[in-house]
């Protein structure tokens, strides 16, 4: 109780790639992506974009949001799977290119998932020292971790970054708390290798690549009944019900598994906020970014019972209640 979002901000890079651009590279239809998946388009880094550049122009917007100088930020965590460097981490770069001197940054890897843990963080460390403002960012370049002629999985991803500056309001709820589960035993079912051992002893034959590799169907199955679990769960520990709930957002992976989702919880659509046509799944950045379009377009207002959910690779998921 106490930690509030003060702001946030999102940024996705220019240049789109729709549906039919994609039927020119493999064998697929605007009509078959749209059914099964909800996704027109998506947004794609061009040359030079990489993970911390869309991190950064997602930051700047939410300090701005917020009326905070990056050198009032004393925590930046950055979400991610898709930094260009291993060292540093995105999250130093970010620092660096805002010029938030005053602030320790590090990366966390929750695929999908990763704002909601790197957001649950951020309360902890605001709970411990209420003067502290934290900088947390979900941002993904998916588009360089891709096999683009594979069809399951070049169609689902986008490229984008969501950012929220959070802080200490005496007297406020703000952030209620989080129900965060894994299970790594299914590990198998989504995942993407790091790069090949540099070690002479290693025979790396049977690395299969850097690029997402995914089980489409049991992927499906588990988000829908995970995430509809993770809901209940964290309303449970908060003495609320599904009725309270003003705006549910839920990680935008695939429309069907938002229809699915919201059936099963019995959320009317206006109650359910859903984006993923012109973005694709963007991974970590799919909350923040459409946690910020449902502020700036005033679906989300003071005193506001806000859920969200994620799923992703790991398997990682959650569900959050913040009231706003
Ligand atoms: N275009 C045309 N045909 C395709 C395409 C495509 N892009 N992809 C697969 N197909 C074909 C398959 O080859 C198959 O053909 P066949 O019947 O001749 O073998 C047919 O379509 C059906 O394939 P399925 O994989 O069974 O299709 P499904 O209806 O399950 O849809 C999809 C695939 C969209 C990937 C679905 O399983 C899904 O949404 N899964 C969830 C995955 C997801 O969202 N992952 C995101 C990461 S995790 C997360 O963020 C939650």
């Amino acid at each position: 109780m106490g930690t509030v979002i003060l702001g946030t901000g999102s940024y996705l890079p220019q240049k789109i790639v729709t549906n039919d651009d994609l039927a020119r590279l493999v064998d697929t239809s605007d009509e078959w992506i749209r059914t099964r998946t909800g996704i027109s388009a998506r947004h794609v880094c061009g040359q030079d974009e990489q993970a911390c550049n869309l991190a950064t122009a997602a930051a700047r917007r939410a300090l701005a949001a917020a009326g905070v100088a990056a050198e009032e930020i004393g925590v930046i965590i950055v979400a991610t799977m898709t930094s260009h460097t291993l060292m540093p981490s995105t999250a130093c770069l970010v620092q660096k290119d805002l010029g938030a001197g005053n602030a320790f940054a590090y990366d966390i890897n929750a695929a999908c998932s990763g704002f909601l843990y790197a957001l649950d963080l951020g309360d902890k460390y605001v709970q411990a020292d209420h003067a502290l403002k934290v900088l947390v960012i979900g941002t993904e370049n998916m588009s360089s971790r891709l096999d683009w002629s594979d069809r399951n999985t070049c169609i689902l991803f986008g490229d984008g970054a969501g950012a929220a500056v959070i802080g200490y309001r005496e007297g406020k709820p703000g952030y209620l708390g989080s129900k965060l589960l894994s299970d790594g035993r299914l590990w198998d079912l989504l995942y993407m290798y790091a790069p090949k051992s540099s070690n002479p002893d290693i025979d790396n034959q049977g690395h299969p690549g850097t690029c997402i590799v995914m089980e489409g169907r049991e992927v499906f199955k588990y988000a829908v009944k995970a995430m509809e679990e993770a809901v209940h769960g964290v309303l449970a520990m908060e003495g609320l019900t599904l009725d309270a709930v003003k705006l549910f957002i839920p990680h935008q992976a695939n429309s069907r598994i938002l229809n699915k989702l919201a059936d099963r919880l019995q959320l009317p659509a206006e109650r359910v906020f859903v984006n993923i046509s012109e973005y694709g799944n963007t991974s970590a950045a799919s909350i923040p970014i459409a946690l910020d379009e449902a502020v700036r377009s005033g679906r989300i207002l003071r005193d506001d019972l806000i859920l969200i959910c994620s799923f992703g690779g790991g398997f990682t998921w959650g569900a959050t209640l913040i009231k706003w």
